[in-house]
């Protein structure tokens, strides 16, 4: 078993690690120290079935069912697949989530703390995943938006991000709208909380899950997500996840902003995804 820290601002990797390794309390809690240190944990090339997929999900918490039930795995509730494979004429899974920079479900008051995903069929050429750290972001801003950022909060929302269904054919915009705020609140979460495992502080938000910064104008919104924006866009401080088949990677969801990446036309990818929720 080798473990290696990816870069100095995100991610450990585990190569040479089996199930078996994984169910021995001390190895897994080299797992658990490295997550809470390191906001991102790969294992490599992890040939595991989805039982054993929801059972070192449970060991982190409590897996979550997705709340689409269609893209729910048929024997594993608590699997979401992430697909753009059809079979019997019918989409395996959701295609086309998260290709934009975000942190997971900041949208709901109590977002789970923890997403899992493992890459049943995927490409070596494309379909990558990006992070960057919520914390190393946070140090990167300059100290005068440090000062401004300082006790404020965000609006969430999920409305900018929201597909239109066939049920929504025929609504006004405004309807549409009205409909997000009803079906969607949004909620208020601090701009700058502690993480509990680094002590560190953190940036919680972007434009894409963001309604706004109350307190700020129209003009100082636009100028602190695209701030926040180009922070995002600097190379240096991402890691490109290349998958290779049956990699498990595992994150914390408020310390960890990511993106997807396009899948090369006909190519296909599909990857079970795992929520986990805080403990009882
Ligand atoms: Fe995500």
């Amino acid at each position: 078993m080798k473990i290696r820290e990816i870069t100095p601002f995100i991610g450990a990797e585990f190569t040479g690690v089996t199930y078996e390794d994984l169910t021995r309390p001390e190895v897994f809690q080299e797992l658990v120290d490295r997550l809470h240190r390191h906001e991102l944990v790969v294992v490599r090339e992890l040939d595991i079935t989805p039982e054993q997929q929801i059972s070192l999900a449970a060991r982190l918490g409590r897996p979550v069912p997705f709340v689409i039930q269609k893209y729910r795995h048929p024997e594993y509730p608590e699997i979401m697949i992430s697909s753009n494979e059809v079979k019997n004429e019918k989409p395996l899974g959701v295609a086309r989530v998260g290709n934009f920079w975000h942190q997971d479900s900041t949208f709901v008051a109590d977002p789970a703390p923890y997403t899992m995903l493992h890459g049943v069929n995927v490409p070596q050429t494309s379909g990558h995943t990006l992070y960057a750290s919520a914390l190393d972001l946070y140090d990167r801003l300059p100290q005068e938006w440090k000062d401004k950022l300082a006790g404020r909060t965000g609006v969430h929302t999920v409305g900018k991000r929201l597909r239109i269904r066939p049920e929504h054919v025929g609504l006004s915009v405004a309807e549409f709208r009205a409909l997000i705020d009803i079906e969607h609140p949004k909620v208020e979460h601090p701009l700058v909380p502690t993480d509990p495992f680094t002590g560190r502080p953190y940036l919680y938000g972007s434009r894409e899950y963001m309604d706004s910064v109350p307190g700020f104008d129209h003009n100082e919104n636009e100028e602190f997500f695209s701030l926040v924006d180009e922070l995002l866009a600097d190379e240096d401080h991402v890691y490109t996840h290349r998958w290779t088949p049956k990699d498990l990677v595992v994150w914390k969801t408020r310390t960890t902003f990511h993106q997807a990446t396009a899948v090369e036309p006909g190519v296909s990818r599909t990857v079970h995804r795992v929520s986990i929720d805080a403990g009882e």
